[in-house]
């Protein structure tokens, strides 16, 4: 999960307003203008990125808590016990307490290593898991995409790391593979990485389908939670930067892009418009014009098949062992061992 600006100390607040200006900069000053899917993660935004979860269209989280429900116990079967458990942004940490409990009965110790940039998240997750028998939990604050991480190892134990939610398909291929390589480094032969992906729309006319149609209802919900999320990336940089859009006159878009095999989110320009962002510690004034249907392109959500899923892997130097898919191959969760 990414930062919210209440969990920060004075010194993060600033590096990260300072980040939010060079990125608002860079994204907006450039054509076709762009925002990067962190700056979502306000306060605000990481409640709406909650509340999107919850919502009777967007399949992903329950999907793949229901895999961890029904797979959980042969997952561990299948990777062996003496484990240790790392996760790269755990946030609240919601569904891994499925998979901790499972282990937790099988293995009389486990040490839990949480890795988010939040530190109130994972305060949160400590506090929901710490009464799991036998659980201990090591949260670890850093940004994985960034930072490299730092992976306990007590004697005697494999690291399973996790990485789920399909946060990977926020990323670019290369950013999506980097992230892996970067993680890998931190393993040894005979480590396991479970990776929570969301599946591409399929053709097929003999099994059941998952359409384009519910990709696109997954993010433009009908209650606009969705269109809320993507607006408030605009509120955000008028509150860190002294901006002036005017949300509502940016129209939420998503649509699919079959091309990248992706889902976008766009804000478009519902008229001409001028927007300020005034000079201030973090960088000079900038005056950015809209044409009438100009967008500023917010997210990728990249969605997988199972061939790309094991070419992100093998990359990576991952061999997958077993994939666990929903009976609608929505989602996947694929079990990998480091080579
Ligand atoms: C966090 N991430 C995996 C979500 C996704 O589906 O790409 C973020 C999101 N964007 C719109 N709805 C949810």
């Amino acid at each position: 999960m990414p930062p919210t600006l209440a969990t920060l100390d004075p010194i993060q607040l600033i590096s990260t307003t300072q980040a939010v200006a060079d990125e608002a900069r860079r994204g907006l000053t450039s054509t076709p203008k762009t925002l990067v899917p962190w700056l979502f993660y306000d306060e605000a935004g990481t409640q709406l990125f909650e509340q999107i979860t919850g919502l009777p269209e967007y399949y992903l989280t329950r999907t793949e808590r229901d895999l961890f429900t029904t797979h959980a116990d042969e997952i561990f079967r299948t990777v062996g016990a003496d484990l240790t458990i790392a996760e790269l942004g755990a946030g609240t940490a919601a569904k891994t307490g499925i998979l901790l409990r499972a282990l937790a009965r099988i293995q009389s110790d486990v040490l839990y290593q949480p890795i988010d940039i939040s530190p109130t998240a994972l305060e949160e997750a400590r506090e929901q898991l710490e009464h799991i028998p036998g659980l201990t939990v090591h949260p670890q604050t850093a940004n994985y995409v960034t930072e490299s991480v730092r992976i306990e190892r007590p004697s005697h134990t494999r690291i399973l790391a996790l990485y789920i939610g399909s946060s990977i398909g926020n990323f670019v291929p290369a950013e999506a593979s980097d992230i892996l390589i970067r993680l890998r480094s931190e393993l040894q032969p005979g480590d396991a990485l479970l990776l929570g992906t969301d599946l591409a729309p399929s053709l097929s006319h003999t099994g059941p389908a998952k359409s384009v149609a519910a990709l696109l209802a997954a993010y433009n919900d009908s209650q606009g939670v969705t269109a809320a999320f993507n607006r408030n990336i605009l509120t955000r940089l008028n509150r860190d930067l002294g901006a002036d859009f005017r949300p509502e006159r940016f129209l939420h878009r998503a649509l699919w892009n079959s091309t990248h095999s992706r889902m976008e989110m766009h804000l478009e320009s519902l008229s001409a418009q001028t927007v300020h962002i005034p000079a201030n510690s973090a960088g000079e004034a900038l005056t950015l014009r809209f044409t009438a249907g100009e967008s500023i392109h917010t997210e990728n959500s990249y969605k997988f098949t199972p061939a790309r899923i094991a070419d992100l892997l093998t990359t990576a130097c991952f061999t997958p062992i077993r994939s666990f898919n929903d009976s609608q191959s929505l989602f996947a969760v694929t079990l990998a061992s480091a080579v």
